[in-house]
């Protein structure tokens, strides 16, 4: 029986709450059994009807005309990032069509099955280079996975194909931490509040890609920058403030995503020790496992659409104007669409899940993620001989996208000759 008043009190949008637990997979699990469309209010911010099942997600994200991107991109505890960002930030996830599928086209042809295709000799190469680095000799080590590998490998064949210089990707780290971690203390800088560290983060991110954009209008070279640099929409080039957006957009997806998905799928494994037997037991299973990774870590937590006319969803009234919250690992547990959803199975087939998202603005950069973590889980079905936790597994403070700080791992490993 439904309890309205118990459903209201449901944390499902304070950053605290993830840090400190993780997912709240118990209170999806009741909105989407108990009220799968619910009105939330936010104290200090403008309210939210959360999302939670799965067709309700595909439905919404298939209509864009309908349910749009732009005024509201996700939902944030204190209604920052701060309200007017998206004035400062023009870029594919607050498009909408007919103008986002001209921009997306603009960068498309990059991230085809097989353009990400040909990158893989590259994303081997690193995996094992970062591997051997913090496992030279085949004995017990320790490393942060995060720091020593997830972070690094997705950094590195980001800014490769954007075409940063080597010396500059710390860089590129550091800006999308401050972005995407504002509510986290750890990311915080004394005397700035959150959303002037946000900005600053933004600013000195455009400075860099407007400096390096000219230099590639200049001179292009085989890489995205100058293709954006040089690309043209509607007979014109890509107006400043959508060009070094379109920079910041695939910088922070492209970091802040794979890496979550990366250690996360990691510490499933460990915590499932039958299904590290299996995919060890039989590396032909690490593409259906990367799937299950990303339905089961889920990363991206929530994106929003704001109707532009009124719409009843299961009986109740969402006016124009209202945003509406897409939960992604809520549907990625529903128990209507997957077998045994709190279960992780490194071969489950089919996987419909959403954690890429559906429709219009489906994840630009999904084969590369997927190559990055099919590349990662090979090599350690391959080669893992031992693995534990060596301390504890941090979360960033965010209700946006499901960081993680830290992952302390003991570990041995087959040396790449071995
Ligand atoms: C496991 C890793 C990743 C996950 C879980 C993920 C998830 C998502 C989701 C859920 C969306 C859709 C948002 C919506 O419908 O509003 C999205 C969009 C997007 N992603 Fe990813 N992403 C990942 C990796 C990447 C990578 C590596 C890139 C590379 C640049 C990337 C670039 C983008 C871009 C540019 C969009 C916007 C697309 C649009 O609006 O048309 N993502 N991603």
């Amino acid at each position: 029986m439904s309890d309205t008043a118990s459903l209201d009190s449901l944390d499902i949008i304070g950053p605290d709450t993830y840090a400190k637990n993780g997912y709240p997979h118990a209170a999806w699990k009741r909105l989407r059994n108990e009220s799968p469309i619910h009105w939330f209010d936010l104290p200090e911010g403008v309210g939210f009807w959360a999302v939670t099942k799965r067709a309700d997600i595909v439905q919404i994200s298939k209509q864009p005309e309908i349910f749009q991107n732009a005024p509201r991109l996700a939902i944030f505890e204190k209604g920052s990032p701060p309200e007017g960002e998206r004035t400062f930030v023009r870029q594919l996830l607050n498009m909408d069509p007919p103008e986002h599928p001209k921009f997306r086209n603009a960068a498309s042809h990059w991230f085809t099955p097989r353009a990400i295709r040909r990158r893989r000799p590259e994303v081997v190469r690193l995996a094992r280079e970062l591997l051997a680095k913090m496992a030279p000799d085949g004995e017990t080590h320790e490393a942060d996975f995060v720091a020593d590998l997830a972070a690094p490998l997705t950094l590195s064949v980001l800014a490769d194909m954007l075409g940063v210089p080597r010396d500059d990707w710390p860089l590129m780290f550091e800006w999308t931490n401050q972005i995407v971690g504002s509510a986290d203390p750890e990311f915080q800088k004394e005397g700035a509040d959150q959303g002037e560290l946000v900005s600053q983060a933004r600013n000195e991110l455009f400075q860099y890609f407007m400096e390096l954009a000219e230099k590639r209008r200049a001179k292009p070279e085989d890489d995205m920058v100058s293709v954006l640099a040089n690309a043209e929409i509607d007979g014109a080039p890509i107006p400043p403030l959508e060009l070094l957006s379109f920079y910041l957009v695939l910088v922070v997806a492209g970091n802040e995503t794979t890496r979550n998905a990366a250690s996360g799928g990691l510490l499933a494994l460990i915590e499932n020790p039958g299904e590290l037997a299996k995919l060890r037991g039989n590396p032909g299973l690490t593409n259906s496992a990367a799937e299950e990774i990303v339905r089961w870590t889920s990363p991206v937590i929530q994106f929003c659409r704001t109707p532009n006319v009124d719409v009843e969803l299961h009986g109740k009234t969402v006016r124009a104007g209202e945003s509406l919250c897409l939960f992604y690992p809520s549907a990625n547990r529903d128990e209507e669409i997957f077998e045994d959803a709190d279960a992780f199975h490194v071969d489950r087939r089919p996987n419909p899940h959403l954690g890429f998202g559906i429709g219009e603005h489906f994840c630009l950069g999904a084969n590369l993620a997927r190559l990055e973590l099919q590349v990662v889980f090979e090599e350690l079905a391959h080669r893992l001989e031992e693995i534990e936790l060596a301390g504890p597994f941090e979360r960033m403070r965010s209700s946006f996208l499901g960081g993680v700080k830290r992952m302390p791992i003991r570990f041995r490993i087959r040396p790449e000759s071995g």
